[in-house]
């Protein structure tokens, strides 16, 4: 899709369908059921042909309801698509973010190629986040799952103006644009990833994908395997490879800017990258286990993070792990009551693992990873993970769990949540918890019982990071949607990109 900022008066642009934007003024304490409906535009041709509909009463402005008009009257545009975006009184960026998508939804099946959207004007809109939100909404509305059928229909909005007021700062508005076509492209490369099937992204191939990338954006990349495994003596992680005959795949990608302050913090951001989990001797059952493909969307984050900062360019060293393997069952498969030996420290011999579950393989590659990740230097980190199915027992699929042993850390993400729109609740780690994983023959064991299971699994990751500041992201629940949104196609969804790219930034100086 290509994307472009105009400055002119709405009604003077010749396209195929121009897109306005409108809220929902009513305090809900009316007596009257007319809806209060506010077009987001000071354009007074638009005005005027959105007038009559509007009048009809039918559209509320209800969030990402769409309403088209053909051959409005004192337009130059073909038709005009005005689009909700709730209540007045609840306007974020993000709300524009899901309306720009909507427009983008609308026209794609109508076979639309070109769209106009009319900035939307209002005085708690930032113009900067403002084209921003508007184009991550475009470019995440764009994509769809179909990727293999053969009849296929490719009907992506080629074009897209977003017309500005002449009024507008430029250079906010063409960060903006800027800004939002690498988080948005990016976003959708880790969807791209997270979409392929086991058998076309094993994890060797995986590793050619996150090579691929950082060459062409200039990072520096390593993709190791088996033997680099045992060099390190990564016990944990080769214990959920051992079953498997594709070979691991251990990324390591960094970004490393020459004017980074050379005290200053060094992110460690660490994927799980299990390219298909069937559970391994602990097998799932049959049903769904296909959605089993989806559980390197931590990793492919982690890439797309790297994507985008690689074109950012914060002043802050970032190193990015992927810990990329097959879980499956076989003759040569980790047994349930094995004991396995972590990656140790140079100070520290590594933690004795007894296995309970072996379809409790994300944290064990994530052990090691983390382990890994301080080794580097990495003095702050964060990890995204499919790491539970008990994550969408305890939040839903609304909200991704969030779990952190720093207070600053953490607001630093809080922060980061504001602008990208996403949803994490913060889940504890507290010490109590810890007594869920203690075993009788180990220090630890791989699972915690029946309560709490997000929380076990991340008291588990806690202990590999010691005392580093460290956010952990549980993202099982929210990474493949079944459901389309008005926003947003049905299938990966490519959620904590924006989240993790947002919380890199703010340790840029
Ligand atoms: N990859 C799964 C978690 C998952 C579940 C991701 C549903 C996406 C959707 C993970 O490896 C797993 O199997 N976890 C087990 C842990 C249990 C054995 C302690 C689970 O959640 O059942
Ligand atoms: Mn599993
Ligand atoms: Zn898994």
């Amino acid at each position: 899709m290509n994307i472009n900022i105009l400055f002119d008066s709405f009604s003077a642009v010749a396209t195929e369908a121009l897109a306005v934007f409108a809220v929902d003024t009513s305090s809900g304490k009316e007596p009257d059921v007319k809806p209060h409906v506010l077009l987001l535009t000071d354009d007074g041709p638009t005005l005027s042909a959105a007038q009559a509909i509007l009048d009809g009463g039918e559209f509320r402005a209800d969030s990402c309801e769409t309403l088209l008009v053909h051959a409005p009257s004192g337009l130059a545009a073909k038709r005009l698509l005005i689009v909700g975006l709730g209540k007045a009184a609840k306007l974020s960026p993000h709300e524009v973010r899901k309306g720009a998508g909507a427009a983008v939804r609308f026209a794609k099946p109508r076979g639309l190629r070109e769209l106009a959207v009319a900035a939307p004007v209002a005085e708690s809109l930032d113009p900067q986040l403002t084209v921003r939100a508007l184009t991550e909404g475009a470019l995440l509305a764009d994509f769809d799952s179909d990727t293999y059928r053969s009849d296929r229909k490719d009907r992506s909005v080629q074009s897209l103006q977003i017309v500005l007021p002449p009024s507008l700062d430029r250079s906010a508005a063409e960060t903006g644009l800027r800004e939002g076509i690498i988080v948005g492209e990016s976003q959708n490369f880790a969807r791209s990833l997270v979409n392929e099937p086991g058998n076309r992204l094993t994890p060797t191939i995986l590793g050619q994908r996150a090579a691929e990338m950082c060459r062409e954006f200039g990072l520096r990349c390593e993709v190791h395997s088996t033997d680099k495994l045992r060099e390190l003596k990564m016990g944990a992680f080769l214990s959920v490879t051992q079953g498997s005959d594709e070979p691991p795949a251990l990324i390591v990608m960094r970004y490393e800017p020459k004017d980074a302050p050379a005290t200053g913090p060094v992110l460690g951001l660490v994927g799980k990258g299990i390219t298909f989990d069937t559970g391994g001797i602990s097998i799932k059952p049959a049903e769904s286990m296909e959605k089993m493909k989806y559980d390197m969307a931590g990793g492919a984050s982690m890439i797309a993070a790297m994507r985008a900062i690689a074109q950012l360019q914060p002043n802050v060293r970032v190193i990015a792990i992927v810990c990329a393997a097959e879980n499956m069952p076989s003759g040569k498969a980790q047994k349930p009551g094995d004991v396995q030996i972590a990656m140790p420290a140079p100070d520290k011999p590594g933690k004795s693992i007894e296995i309970i579950n072996t379809d409790a393989e994300g944290r064990l590659v994530l052990a090691d990873g983390l382990t890994y990740a301080k080794q580097l230097g990495a003095t702050h980190i964060i990890d995204a993970a499919t790491l539970t199915g008990a994550i969408g027992v305890a939040l839903g699929l609304i909200n991704a769990g969030g779990f952190s042993n720093d207070e600053d850390a953490w607001s630093r993400f809080a922060t980061a949540l504001k602008t990208s729109g996403e949803r994490f609740w913060r889940m504890p780690v507290e010490d109590d918890y810890r007594e869920l994983i203690k075993s009788s023959i180990a220090d630890i064991k791989n699972t915690g019982g029946r309560y709490g299971g997000a929380v076990t699994a991340a008291m588990f990751l806690k202990e590999f990071v010691d005392d580093t500041p460290w956010i952990h992201l549980d993202i099982a629940g929210v990474s493949w949607t079944d459901d389309a949104k008005p926003w947003l196609a049905s299938g990966p969804t490519g959620t904590a990109v924006r989240s993790i790219i947002e919380w890199i930034r703010t340790y840029a100086s």
